[in-house]
């Protein structure tokens, strides 16, 4: 299948480019590189074997995104171009607006008038807020905390209502809870502008020497050893749910949520634990005011995943440590 991926050159992306074309599909990247580098796609490149088409183009340029879908003529869209910073969502919110909300109009809109609609949609568990219930499930109430998360309920519902309005879409939107680790090459991984904010590059950055030492935001949350509970996602298994979720889509149109997590938490001193024993020394820390808009625990329910797509996270925490201290390791700077 000629598969087009918006924000292919970012973090997920490149590691779903890679399991795409090791399925066999043709490729083609779809980035304006705001927050990425040529570098990754190169290194995809290399890792397949195969070439990987790339047009340097924004999503708020519908002419040049035509263009993209008359000249790649793709048969399918994987949607992951997006702003993703939270924080930084808060003290711009319309750019987060324009950027994710208008870049999804655009592509929708250029999908239709190229009869491409068939959609594999990046959304967050971000979109189910503060949760009443863990393990969270689909049918979850969505709100957010912060404009970014907005944003992706926003895009959700244009989808849900192009859906209605036009059953023949073939619509697979998929909540990823917290993405982490990188390819088993070290050759690919996450390349965050600046200081990270997530936990995972954060260590990593700690255990190179970049950082002196970690914040642990909040040791007296009601979780057994105070710190927060996520349910961390190996980005190889994620790559894997994108290609499964484009497989099992109903040929003659239609409409799935998923949840992608491995349904299994593990608090920040775990966290802290396994990268301490991986890399074979002590990772500074020091326990701070929790961080503001941070939830105490969230994980996902993935049953529904499980059953529909048969997939299923099998990277465990030991791996996921592993594979993102290599990235870190071999590659200090990143792609720079
Ligand atoms: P990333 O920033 O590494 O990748 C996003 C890519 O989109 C970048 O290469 C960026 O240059 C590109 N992009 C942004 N705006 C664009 C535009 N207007 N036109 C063209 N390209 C544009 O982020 P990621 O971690 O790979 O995340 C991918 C998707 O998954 C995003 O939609 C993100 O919101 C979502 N997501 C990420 C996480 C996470 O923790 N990483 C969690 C849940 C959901
Ligand atoms: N944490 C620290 N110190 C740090 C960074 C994080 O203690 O320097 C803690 C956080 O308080 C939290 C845990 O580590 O308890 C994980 O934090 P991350 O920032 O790595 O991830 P979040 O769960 O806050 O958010 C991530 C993405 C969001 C996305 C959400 C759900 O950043 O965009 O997962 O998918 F919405």
């Amino acid at each position: 299948m000629r598969i087009l991926v918006t924000g292919g050159a970012g973090y997920i992306g490149t590691h779903t480019c890679l399991v795409l074309q090791q399925a066999g599909h043709d490729v083609a990247v779809l980035d304006n590189l705001a927050n990425s580098k040529r570098e990754g796609l190169t290194r995809v490149e290399a890792l397949s074997g195969r070439p990987l088409g790339f047009y340097h183009v924004d999503l708020l340029d519908p002419p040049e995104v035509d263009r993209v879908f008359r000249e790649f003529a793709p048969e399918a869209v994987l949607h992951f171009a997006a702003l993703k910073a939270v924080g930084e969502s808060v003290q711009f919110p319309a750019k987060y607006y324009q950027n994710n909300v208008t870049g999804t109009l655009n592509l929708c809109a250029a999908m239709d008038r190229h009869a491409v609609r068939t959609l594999v949609f990046s959304s967050s568990a971000t979109v189910y807020g503060a949760p009443e219930e863990i393990p969270i499930r689909e049918e979850a109430p969505l709100r957010a905390t912060n404009p970014y998360g907005w944003s992706k309920v926003m895009m959700e519902l244009i989808l849900t209502d192009l859906h209605r309005a036009d059953p023949t879409w073939r619509l697979s939107v998929l909540r990823y809870f917290n993405p982490v680790g990188a390819h088993q090459s070290g050759t690919i991984g996450e390349d965050p502008t600046g200081i990270p904010n997530n936990l995972f590059p954060y260590v990593t950055q700690v255990a190179v020497g970049k950082l002196d030492n970690l914040q642990i935001f909040g040791g007296d949350y009601p979780t057994a050893d105070g710190t927060g509970i996520r349910d961390y996602i190996h980005v190889v298994d994620l790559a894997e749910g994108h290609l499964r979720a484009l497989e099992r889509l109903d040929p003659n149109g239609g409409h799935q949520i998923y949840n992608l997590g491995t349904g299994r938490g593990y608090s920040v001193l775990d966290v802290v634990r396994a990268f301490e024993r991986i890399v074979g020394r002590a990772i500074p820390y020091e326990i701070v005011d929790r961080r503001s808009g941070d939830v105490a625990e969230c994980y996902a329910d993935p049953g529904r995943a499980r059953t529909a797509l048969q997939w299923e996270a099998g990277r465990d925490l030991d791996q996921m440590c592993e594979d993102a201290w290599r990235w870190q390791s071999q590659n200090p700077s990143g792609y720079a």
